[in-house]
């Protein structure tokens, strides 16, 4: 049945014009919120033509082929599956990074993490810093460009979300500078001999409460993997959990970097300060004021 309304979709658009009309109707019924970009953005992906020429080439005609990938792509977003997915694509801090349905697509927030980890280690270039949950490595590669001498690892509990952060790596030329873990938080890195050396720890873990899972749009509910977003009953569990682990992977005055969700900053740093073994010397704010990024000291004697 889908094929057939596809064929006859297909089959009644021949000009690029008639199919960004189409497409634009499409997205507009499905409540896309930006339903003219969203098809300039698809045609564009396509036909490699810009939002601009397209408008510039409304009567140009297409080939079954064309509209057939163009109808198949605009299907998916009407089903509320992330642009990002259906393009493969998202920037971040300034650069594309490659995205599949394996990983979480990055948010401009975290950039937060990069800046701290980056200023931390401003005295330190030969740093050596770990990302936690690493998903696309979009942070991983970051730190690796932004600190060319530092050594970076980078971790995560998905097999299929490291294959698309080594692409990452190898397209941003640092992929030979970032070694990467397969395993459960800081435990992948057990057996590696870097107890009491990092300079930073960064890390946006999932910290969606179960109770919120389901009021998430669709885009981020359906589409996005669940791993990476679950952060336990109050969304907060991975957090704690790195809170103990940490300590044994810090240098003394070392940092630990984690983004947290809206509301959980107070909570989380009470914990840290409970465990006793780091001071919080800062919670930064993202671009919408919310708490993002809570910052801990590991303690000279601790
Ligand atoms: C919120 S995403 C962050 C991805 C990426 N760092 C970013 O900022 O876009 C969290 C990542 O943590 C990973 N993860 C979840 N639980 C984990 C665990 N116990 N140990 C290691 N990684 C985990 C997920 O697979 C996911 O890639």
């Amino acid at each position: 049945m889908r094929q057939q309304q596809l064929a006859d979709a297909v089959s009644s658009v021949s000009s690029l014009g008639a199919l960004l009309k189409e497409s634009e109707s499409r997205l507009d019924a499905a409540g896309i919120d930006q339903p003219v970009l969203e098809s300039a953005w698809v045609v564009e992906h396509v036909l490699k033509l810009s939002p601009l020429m397209q408008r510039v080439n409304v009567e140009r005609l297409l080939t079954g082929a064309e509209c057939e990938r163009i109808q198949a792509l605009i299907a998916r977003r009407v089903a509320r599956e992330p642009l990002q997915y259906l393009l493969g694509s998202q920037e971040f801090y300034g650069r594309e990074f490659y995205v599949t349905p394996s990983v979480l697509i990055p948010r401009p927030e975290s950039a937060l993490l990069v800046d701290e980890a980056v200023r931390r280690c401003a005295q330190t270039p030969s740093a050596m810093l770990v990302d936690v949950g690493t998903g696309s490595g979009c942070l991983a590669v970051s730190l690796a460009l932004a600190l060319p001498t530092a050594r970076v690892l980078a971790i995560d509990a998905s097999a299929d979300a490291l294959l698309v952060a080594r692409v990452n790596m190898a397209q941003h030329g640092v992929g030979s500078r970032i070694s990467c873990f397969h395993g459960d938080l800081l435990t992948a890195i057990a057996q590696e001999g870097v107890a009491n050396q990092m300079e930073v720890i960064v890390s946006n873990p999932p910290y969606i409460s179960d109770g919120d899972i389901g009021t998430l749009q669709p885009e981020v509910r359906d589409f996005e993997p669940r791993l990476a977003l679950a952060g336990g009953c109050d969304g907060m569990e991975l957090h704690r959990r790195l809170l103990t682990q940490a300590p044994a992977y810090l240098k003394p005055g070392g940092a630990l970097l984690m983004e947290v969700g809206l509301g959980q900053a107070a909570a989380v740093c009470r914990q840290a300060e409970e465990y006793g073994q780091f001071c919080t010397y800062a919670v930064l704010q993202d671009q919408g004021g919310i708490d993002r990024v809570v910052c801990f000291e590991k303690k000279a004697e601790s």
